[in-house]
């Protein structure tokens, strides 16, 4: 699909579509009241038919206007017109392209651009809109023999904007929109991939074939069991032990232009499959743990980003791939671990298997010197429990790097909140028999799960990104969301210094 803006679109062709807005109690939008001026008031006078009210959602395809180009008008209701916020946004967006998907046009006008959204420019309606659309036409249908009958007939889609200013926003913002919404795509492709397909080598194949599509800027190398040992990360091999699937990290370096200062890192939790080990999960969803690998698919789709958008920057993604399985060879409750970095793990569930993975490259990381480190992982049920499936838990040792991924947060609408990390939650990590435990026997296991991260993570600036509750979707819509790459490709496009406006 191509995406265009224009000012003031006049050149239309009667195989065209306007997509126009309308609010509650049939109050029309600026263009809406153009056209039914031109027209002699037949907007008004079928919508005063009872024919659309304007509450959000509410559609009514027209044909053929009366002194009115296009062919086909598509009236969708947006509510009242105070009440307009981002959520409403998107659910407009989402409910005009399904309704217009199956429908041929040769350009399709939006003029949702004109609708006004508190602190919400030209630049955010348009990218927030490229996005929603891709998200909206998003499909999972690989490994399905039969693909769905129907595609999408939508060609292209223009952006109506009424100033030259308003132009190069516009402009600026489709070209961010697709870079971010192919990400997003790959993200989501990797995600929903099975774990007898998608394990810890097909995420290093993806690795490998990012650095051959971007060269020489970005660069591939692997770290199998091998290597492992020699450096010592006795707890990330540990859990990959049960498995006939090698452990391996797939380390992805991205220096942009000018990207000669310290890396920022990026670690993805990869846990191809988490079956809990011998702390075995319950049957119940147990499918959906195919999907503990979804931190890693995200670093994979931000690594993507940057170097479509060749962002100057330093970047280094770290895929952490991995299989919590069961067999003789599984670690148990009860075994003690060293880390990399010398300190002592009592293993009192296997089932908390990510931060004994993550705390390894936690440690790897160090010889990087990096500017800061993102870990992002499916890590705990527990931050479900707190912030449902609307938010990525946050957490870190500094608050300056916490605010900027909020800000970036409510910039790309992908929100996540902080959590607190205090001293009492540390000794909830006490040991009879080691350094610390990998689990707390008391409640807020989100945030100790955290804790547990921050005994390695001394030497740098850091937050972890708790996205168990985000990551994917349960139910009838199961499926991986991308998230949090939004948030952070536009954390990074901050970082850059890149105008992106809201
Ligand atoms: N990958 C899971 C966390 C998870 C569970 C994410 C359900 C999304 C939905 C993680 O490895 C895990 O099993 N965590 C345990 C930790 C517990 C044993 C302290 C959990 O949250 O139950
Ligand atoms: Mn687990
Ligand atoms: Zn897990």
């Amino acid at each position: 699909m191509k995406f265009s803006a224009e000012i003031n679109s006049l050149e239309y062709q009667s195989r065209d579509c306007m997509i126009i807005g309308i609010f509650a109690s049939r109050k029309l939008s600026p263009i809406a009241k153009k056209l039914d001026k031109i027209s002699n008031g037949y907007i008004s006078s079928i919508l005063l038919r009872g024919a659309l009210e304007g509450n959000v959602g509410q559609t009514l395809l027209l044909y053929k206007i009366p002194n009115v180009i296009p062919e086909q008008v598509l009236l969708i209701g947006c509510g009242k017109e105070a009440e307009l916020d981002e959520r409403l946004y998107k659910q407009i967006i989402k409910k005009t392209i399904n309704t217009l998907k199956y429908i041929g046009s040769t350009k399709t006008f939006y003029f949702l651009t004109e609708l006004h959204l508190k602190k919400r420019n030209t630049y955010w309606k348009v990218r927030i809109a490229v996005e929603t659309i891709k998200e909206t036409l998003y499909a999972f249908e690989q490994l399905k023999s039969k693909k769905s009958k129907l595609i999408c007939v939508l060609h292209e889609i223009v952006f109506n904007v009424l100033t030259n200013h308003e132009l190069n926003d516009a402009a600026l913002a489709i070209k961010h929109g697709l870079a971010i919404s192919s990400g997003i795509t790959a993200t989501k492709d990797l995600s929903n991939m099975p774990p007898n397909i998608c394990n810890a080598k097909y995420l290093s194949l993806h690795a490998k074939q990012l650095a051959d599509s971007f060269k020489p800027k970005i660069s591939t190398f692997l770290i199998g069991e091998k290597e492992m040992k020699e450096l010592g990360m006795s707890a990330y091999l540990a859990v990959g032990n049960g498995s006939q699937n090698e452990s391996l990290m797939s380390v992805i370096h991205y220096k942009g232009e000018g990207g000669t200062a310290k890396p920022i890192v990026l670690i993805g939790k990869g846990l191809t499959f988490d079956s809990g080990g011998i702390s075995i999960k319950t049957p119940e969803n147990m499918d959906e743990m195919k999907y503990d690998m979804c931190g890693a698919a995200s670093v994979y789709g931000v690594m993507l980003i940057a170097a479509k958008l060749k962002l100057p920057l330093n970047i280094i993604g770290i895929l952490a791939g991995c299989e919590n399985m069961i067999n003789e060879n599984s670690y148990r409750p009860g075994d003690i671990l060293t880390t990399m970095n010398g300190q002592t793990v009592e293993v009192l569930n296997t089932d908390a298997e990510g931060r004994l993975v993550i705390c390894d490259v936690l440690t790897y990381v160090e010889r990087f010197e990096p500017e800061l480190v993102i870990d992002i992982a499916t890590l705990t049920g527990a931050c479900v429990v707190a912030l449902g499936h609307h938010f990525t838990g946050l957490m870190s040792n500094n608050n300056l790097l916490a605010s900027e991924l909020i800000y970036a947060s409510e910039q790309s609408n992908d929100r996540a909140w902080i959590l607190p990390m205090t001293v009492e939650f540390q000794d909830q990590l006490d040991s009879n028999f080691a350094d610390i435990a990998n689990i707390s026997k008391k409640p807020g296991g989100a945030i100790t799960a955290a804790c547990f991260l921050s005994k390695f993570t001394q030497k740098y600036v850091w937050a972890h990104l708790d996205i168990a509750g985000t990551a994917w979707s349960t139910g009838e819509s199961k499926g991986a969301t991308g998230r949090p790459v939004a948030m952070l490709s536009q954390f990074l496009l901050n970082r850059a210094g890149i105008k992106s406006d809201h």
